[in-house]
């Protein structure tokens, strides 16, 4: 039987999670500008090439990588399995190009899915790049005499590796297919040579791992086979990275987002969102309904980026208090303004209040039935009146929580 989308319990799981992490690391993590390096710093294929047998991230830890996401409330992981640059952090056998030989030798993706599969607590979801500047029939069928189609082939390969050997996986992540119109000339050449076959390559996966979600980050409308619709760099409705879709479709929704300014490590980037940022993104998003899939940048030796690791655990705490408004929440029934937004589960709706101007907050569009106001923090009453179709709540200062004031509002 194929299927041609993730199973009810699959969508189910990943809307109720919200909170996951973002992985890019590769070779590119060696040189720390970014994962877009080779491309931007036009490194040649022989040049670049010279960095996998530098490759040795001796202080890997796949247990350690699998704490932090979980200490940070982060229920599924997303790592590159390939990015751009062509090179496969795990042991392909579709490309000598690849973590096992280098120096390292492991294969740093099947340590993650068993360390997942240990704790039971964060899933494991693999990117793949459906561009590829290392693969001759990507880049250089001319040369090579290679046809689009043997692109095709190890790609689709690839991805059935990737549904195949790492257990149980909960996403597959495809980045690389964007409208011609918003690569700049250079980038042209990087343009594929024909279709991808999504309908087989989604179906494919749909029918190996059942409760996977397929995310492509296209930009633009999901097709058949395409389970959430993803954000990147914005959350649903905005645009001012300038490439996403402003229409939200009726799916589950995605923001992936960095912590600094870079995905991949970038040595000079220290621009790392305050924590409290951070709880205001993932709360603003799972408002609008959209996960947040927070990205870090580990170093060449294999290590998280202490300044993210350390915000990641503070999100996690603030999570343990009050992850009851997060988790399991759908968006909001009341409309998201710039200092107050909301979420709801069932008859249930949760108010953030994420920036103090005032003891009294006034709630427009309250659902009619809400009867109980109490502090989610220590069940404590919240004063509550209604003023025509407006809910006011009375939050002295010492209700308040710096960071996000939750208010349980119930019938
Ligand atoms: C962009 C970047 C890519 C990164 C991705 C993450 O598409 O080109 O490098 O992996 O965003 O969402």
């Amino acid at each position: 039987m194929c299927a041609k989308t993730a199973s009810p319990q699959g969508l189910k799981w990943f809307q109720d999670i919200r909170f996951g992490m973002f992985i890019h690391w590769g070779l590119y993590s060696l040189i720390a500008h970014g994962e877009w390096v080779m491309h931007t710093e036009k490194i040649s294929v022989s040049e670049y090439e010279k960095l996998a047998p530098q490759f040795n991230p001796v202080k890997f830890n796949a247990d350690e990588w699998v704490s932090i996401a979980a200490d940070a409330g982060q229920k599924y992981m997303i790592i590159t399995s390939r990015h751009h640059d062509g090179f496969s952090m795990y042991d392909t056998a579709l490309s000598d190009y690849k973590i096992t030989n280098t120096p390292f030798k492991r294969d740093p993706l099947a340590e993650l899915a068993d360390a997942c599969a240990r704790r039971h607590d964060v899933k494991l979801g693999l990117y793949n790049s459906l561009l590829d500047w290392h693969h001759p029939a990507y880049r250089f069928r001319a040369e090579s005499g290679l046809a689009w189609t043997d692109y095709v082939a190890f790609l689709h390969g690839q991805v059935r590796e990737l549904c195949s050997d790492f257990g149980e996986i909960s996403a597959v992540w495809f980045d690389g297919d964007w409208p011609a119109q918003l690569l700049s000339d250079d980038n042209r050449h990087f343009l594929p040579g024909g279709s991808f076959e999504y309908e087989k390559l989604y179906e494919m996966i749909h029918t190996l791992q059942p409760d996977a979600v397929v995310v492509n980050n296209r930009h633009a409308e999901p097709i058949v086979g395409e389970d959430i619709q993803g954000f990147e760099q914005d959350l649903p409705g905005q645009n001012t990275a300038g490439f996403n879709a402003e229409k939200i479709f009726d799916l589950p929704l995605e923001t992936c987002m960095t912590i600094n300014d870079h995905w991949g490590v970038a040595a000079d980037d220290d621009n790392h969102k305050s924590t409290r940022h951070l709880i205001h993104t993932l709360v603003r998003g799972a408002a609008a309904g959209s996960n947040y899939l927070l990205n870090v940048g580990p170093t060449a030796l294999g290590q998280i980026l202490p300044a993210h690791s350390l915000r990641l655990r503070e999100m996690g705490g603030w999570l343990r208090l009050y992850g009851e408004s997060v988790y399991g929440t759908r968006a909001g029934a009341m409309a998201a303004t710039g200092d107050i937004v909301s979420t709801r589960a069932d008859s249930v709706h949760y108010v953030h209040i994420l920036n103090y101007n005032s003891d009294v907050v006034a709630i427009k569009d309250a659902p009619a039935d809400i009867q109980h106001a109490t502090l989610l923090r220590d069940g404590s009453d919240v004063k509550m009146t209604r003023k025509e179709d407006t809910l006011l709540l009375t939050v002295p200062y010492f209700q308040r929580d710096p960071i996000d004031t939750v208010i349980r509002l119930t019938v």
